[in-house]
């Protein structure tokens, strides 16, 4: 799968739509942040595209588009986990995640294309 990396990029500056994130921290490639949920075992539960135990990432930018909020929540929801929004099966929390983590993952998450 590709990912227009400008588009991307734009639609990650329309998904901050504030000082959430510090203007310099960098943003993730596709490959970086599919790397980083490899990393954290997020792949376990989710994929890319299509659902697992979990939504589909492109399925939850889909679902967050357009809400600026969405940022803080994911990023905190990562961490502390989440349930009833998807299905019966809930995420645990995922502690060996930093914040930093989870919010470059938040941020490579909704910037992710259908
Ligand atoms: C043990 C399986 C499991 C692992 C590991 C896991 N998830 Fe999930 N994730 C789920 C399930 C199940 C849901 C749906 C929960 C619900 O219905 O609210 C979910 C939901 C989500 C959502 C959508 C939350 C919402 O409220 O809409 C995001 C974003 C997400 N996961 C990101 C991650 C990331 C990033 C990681 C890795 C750090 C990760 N998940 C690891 C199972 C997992």
């Amino acid at each position: 799968m590709r990912l227009a990396i400008k588009a991307a990029a734009g639609a990650l500056a329309m998904c901050l739509g504030g000082p959430v994130v510090a203007s310099t921290e960098p943003a993730l490639t596709f490959e970086q942040g599919q790397a980083l949920a490899k990393k954290m075992a997020c792949l376990g539960c989710h994929q890319v595209k299509a659902k697992r135990v979990g939504p589909g990432f492109t399925q939850v930018a889909q679902r967050y588009a357009g809400q600026p909020e969405a940022f803080e929540y994911l990023s905190q929801m990562i961490r502390q986990g989440g349930r009833g929004k998807w299905g019966a099966i809930p995420m645990p929390a995922q502690t060996q995640v930093s914040e930093q983590q989870a919010k470059a993952l938040t941020h490579w998450i909704l910037a992710l294309e259908p």
